[in-house]
Order: C-alpha cells, then sequence, then structure tokens
C-alpha cells in the first residue's frame, strides 16, 4: 500500500508509481545515539510514513562507558572539556548490512555546544570509514544552540570524504531562559513532563510528531536521484529555523568554552579528582553568565542584531546551510 503523502510528492499514480518505488526500494541506514530516547523518537516518526518504501537499518552508538541519565552534577559538569576539546572515548563495535547506502542519516545532538562525546567517539573512530563516499543527512535534536557542533560535524564529515546532503534541526521553540530552566528539571531530575508552572523540556512533543512531514521528502529525493537538491526542499518544509539572536549568543560563549575546556584539561582528564575544582569554577561562572548576566547578554544580542541586520542574515544563510567555510564561528 502506498501512503498518501508518498504518492502525492512525485505526482506519479498508483499502481505504475507502486511498481517504481517496489524497483527502487532506496536503503538508509540510520547512525545515532540517544540517551533520553528523544532524538530515537524524531528519527522514527520522521522516517514512519516511508517505511514501507525503503530499506532501514538502525545502528545505535553505545560508548564503553555509559552517561548517566539523569545526570549528577558532577559528572554533567565535567564532560565539558572533552566535548569541546573533540575528545573521543571507546564505543562498542557497530555492525553494518551493507557497505554502501542510498542514505545515511546521522542522528547527533549538541553537548556544550560541540558533538555529544558518543558521536564524536564514533566519526573519530576507524567504523566511520562506512560514511566515506556516501550521502549523509544529519537531523539534530537540541536545546536550541547547535552551530558549533553541525560546523565540527561538517569538518568530520569532509575529512572523511562523506557528501553532506541535508541537514534538519529539531530544538526547544520555548524562550531561550525557559529552555535552560525546563532542561535542567529534566537532565537532572528526568522530568520532561511539563509542570504546573513550566514548559515540556526539550523538543515539544507536536514537533516530535510533526517530524513525519520530512520523511516523503526524503524517499522523493532518493527515488528520483534528486538528494543533490534535498537540502533545498527540507528548508522549504522549514527544516531549520534559526533565531539571529542564537548565533550571537553561541559564538560569546564557544569562545569562552574553548578557553575554559583547557583550563581544566591541565588538570587531567573526564573523571579525574585534580580537575575538579576547576569543573566546579566552570559550572558556577557558567551558572552566573546563564542566569544573572544574560538579560544583559540577550539585550546586547538584540542590539547587536539590530546594528548588523545585513551580516547577521548572510550568517543565518549560511548556517541554514550545507556548505562549510572554515572559522565561520
Ligand atoms: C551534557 C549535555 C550538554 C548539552 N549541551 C547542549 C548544547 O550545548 N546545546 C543544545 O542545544 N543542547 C544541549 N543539550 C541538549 C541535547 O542536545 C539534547 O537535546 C538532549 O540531551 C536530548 O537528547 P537525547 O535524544 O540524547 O536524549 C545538552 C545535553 C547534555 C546531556
Amino acid at each position: 500500500m502506498i501512503v498518501n503523502t508518498t504518492h502525492t510528492i512525485i505526482g506519479i499514480t498508483c499502481p505504475f508509481y507502486c511498481l517504481l518505488l517496489q524497483a527502487m526500494k532506496p536503503s538508509i541506514l540510520v547512525i545515532y545515539f540517544s540517551q533520553s530516547g528523544q532524538l530515537k523518537q524524531i528519527i522514527d516518526n520522521m522516517l514512519a510514513p516511508i517505511q514501507a518504501h525503503c530499506t532501514i537499518e538502525m545502528v545505535e552508538i553505545k560508548p564503553i562507558k555509559p552517561f548517566p541519565f539523569p545526570w549528577t552534577a558532577d559528572t554533567f559538569f565535567d564532560c565539558m572539556p572533552e566535548c569541546v576539546q573533540q575528545i573521543p572515548e571507546e564505543i562498542h563495535t557497530l555492525q553494518f548490512a551493507q557497505q554502501k547506502y542510498d542514505l545515511v542519516i546521522l542522528g547527533y545532538q549538541p553537548w556544550f555546544l560541540s558533538p555529544s562525546i558518543p558521536i564524536n567517539s564514533f566519526l573519530q573512530s576507524a567504523q566511520a570509514s562506512i560514511l566515506s563516499h556516501q550521502k549523509v543527512l544529519t537531523v539534530i535534536g537540541s536545546r536550541n544552540m547547535w552551530l558549533h557542533a553541525q560546523e565540527k560535524i561538517k569538518e568530520q564529515l569532509n575529512r572523511l570524504q562523506a557528501q553532506l546532503v541535508g541537514n534538519i534541526v529539531f530544538f526547544d521553540t520555548n524562550p531561550n531562559l525557559t529552555s535552560v530552566l525546563t532542561i535542567i528539571r529534566w537532565t537532572f531530575k528526568g522530568q520532561k513532563e511539563a509542570t504546573k508552572w513550566m514548559p515540556e523540556a526539550g523538543v515539544q512533543q507536536k514537533d516530535i510528531a510533526a517530524a513525519s512531514k520530512f520523511g516523503p521528502i526524503i524517499l522523493e529525493a532518493l527515488v528520483s536521484n534528486t538528494s543533490q537538491s534535498m537540502h533545498e526542499s527540507l528548508l522549504a518544509a522549514d527544516a531549520i529555523i534559526l533565531k539571529p539572536g542564537l548565533i550571537i549568543l553561541e559564538k560569546r560563549a564557544i569562545g569562552n568554552f574553548r578557553k575554559f575546556s583547557k583550563y581544566i584539561l591541565e588538570k587531567g582528564s573526564r573523571g579525574d579528582m585534580a580537575r575538579k575544582p576547576r569543573v566546579k569554577l566552570f559550572q558556577k561562572l557558567l551558572f552566573v553568565g546563564v542566569f544573572i548576566l544574560s538579560p544583559i547578554s540577550n539585550l546586547t544580542a538584540e542590539i547587536v542584531t539590530l546594528l548588523n541586520k545585513k551580516s547577521l542574515k548572510k550568517d543565518v544563510q549560511y548556517f541554514k546551510n550545507i556548505s562549510y567555510r572554515k572559522n565561520a564561528i
């Protein structure tokens, strides 16, 4: 049976379209990490409308030393340096049924404005050679700050000679400070659901459900052999919505994270007690930055947005796109 959405996208009527799809069943490999299951749910919803028309292989990245969920404050802040400096850790061996796919979907999340440790560990492992000379679509499940992480992913994909053909970003659409408060509740207490005073944390359920709209776009690009223009079609379906103010905030934050990560790493690697005082200092300063300086920071970001409208418009265009420019952030 052909789902209506896929039926209408190419504009060819069934049963001819059925036969065409059967003959050309595209193969999709999904490589992902999802700690709470949110990103997995997003990807499942995205592929649900097209699963009958593709072969889909799901491969989960599993760190040898798992990350606890909910987190403790100690382990959470202690992983910032390894995230920012992209220091890999060991992961379990992944099994792939084939060597060549029509599309590889890389599902990941930013941690401290950088690719999460499990994703980075995969990309830096020998197993990442599965991506070489393949078309890759990135799917991001974030709070709302993913720009720097995606630049690092682009660098890794370039190194691996993989071809980025699209990017879809899911984020918390609540105001920045609200999303910080709710993610703290989720991260340290495990409560994603809304409370009387605060909305649900992370990507909202309605947006997770709406992920299904992207499946047919992906399928059409694969069947009609137009993966090169897949990203344009995804953008037309609002695959990336980007507020200019967040570009300014992220540029400011990553500079500080870079400096602090080096400072902490001087005292040892993740889990090392010798670096604990520096991690605690980072935790305190982050708290001050987010909750005390944030109103000023937001205001200056708004002013900079108004003053630099032209260059920010260029930035928005760049970050919504899939090309790579060195030191863009
Ligand atoms: C250690 C850690 C750091 C995070 N840092 C960021 C960040 O810098 N930017 C952002 O948008 N979201 C950040 N998040 C939220 C994640 O990107 C992600 O949306 C959330 O953890 C749910 O992903 P999951 O599917 O792996 O459970 C962070 C989460 C964790 C656990």
